[in-house]
């Protein structure tokens, strides 16, 4: 079944790992996820840290190098071609690789932060940092730098989740892609569109934990999007 997007007025994407898996960016659980291979208690928590920055940062660059050799895919391309088309497309993302940004699609909400800036958690400055290396480790403060993304045990950024439930609470089509919906509060999204009226399709390899609440699920890859959405405006 092809989805008519011309039929709704406010369209939110809510997009996970999986999507940008077909560029060959590692998906976090399930085979060759990232929790597999790396103990996030070594990487990616406050805790690690501070206990050794330079081995975080080390890991966080190795994370920026293998996402500049990938490619975003058709799938990303689909949603920034719909995205000139369509006045009201909204993408809320949990991913930190900055894959939709790089096909020129706007209006982007990173639940998690992004691999591509940091920031001093004492001065307050944050810095954006597109290479493969870190510019800079250390603020002039003399405090190492730390990637601006949710780790374990963080708190989201309290206006980004209202900036993202703003747009969920209004959409009236929410087109969930590539996430295992098992990390909060991101996995509560699906039920805030559904409660709010939304018409909810989940795109996934397969089946999730919260495939009971959407309308309609299509077991499909997201760089497969153009087969399932019809943007014919
Ligand atoms: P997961 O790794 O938990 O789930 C990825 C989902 O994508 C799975 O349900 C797969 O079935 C699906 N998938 C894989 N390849 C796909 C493809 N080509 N097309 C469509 N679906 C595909 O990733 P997330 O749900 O994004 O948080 O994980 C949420 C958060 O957990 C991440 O943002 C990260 C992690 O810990 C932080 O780092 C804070």
């Amino acid at each position: 079944m092809v989805i008519e997007i011309k039929n709704y007025n406010k369209i939110v994407f809510f997009t996970g790992a999986g999507m940008s898996a077909e560029s060959g960016v590692p998906t976090y659980r399930g085979s060759g996820g990232i929790w597999h291979k790396y103990n996030w208690e070594e990487y990616a928590c406050q805790e690690a840290f501070d206990r050794n920055p330079k081995k975080v940062l080390d890991f966080h660059e190795l994370r920026r190098k293998s996402i500049l050799e990938c490619q975003p895919h058709n799938g990303h391309k689909f949603i920034s071609e719909l995205q000139k088309l369509h006045e009201n497309v909204t993408i809320v993302t949990q991913n930190i690789d900055g894959m939709h940004q790089r096909t020129g699609t706007e209006n982007v909400i990173e639940l998690h932060g992004s691999l591509w800036r940091l920031r001093c958690d004492d001065c307050g400055i944050v810095i954006e940092d597109f290479g493969e290396s870190f510019t800079k480790k250390k603020c002039n403060c003399g405090n190492y730098l730390r990637p601006d993304i949710v780790w374990f045990g963080d708190m989201l950024n309290p206006l980004v989740i209202q900036k993202a439930s703003e747009a969920i609470q209004r959409c009236d089509l929410f087109i969930s892609i590539g996430t295992s919906g098992v990390v909060w509060p991101a996995a509560g999204f699906p039920q805030e569109a559904k409660s709010n009226g939304a018409y909810c399709i989940e795109i996934n390899t397969e089946g999730t934990e919260l495939s009971y609440l959407y309308d309609e699920v299509i077991i499909g890859q997201a760089g497969g999007l153009s087969k399932y959405l019809s943007f014919r405006i």
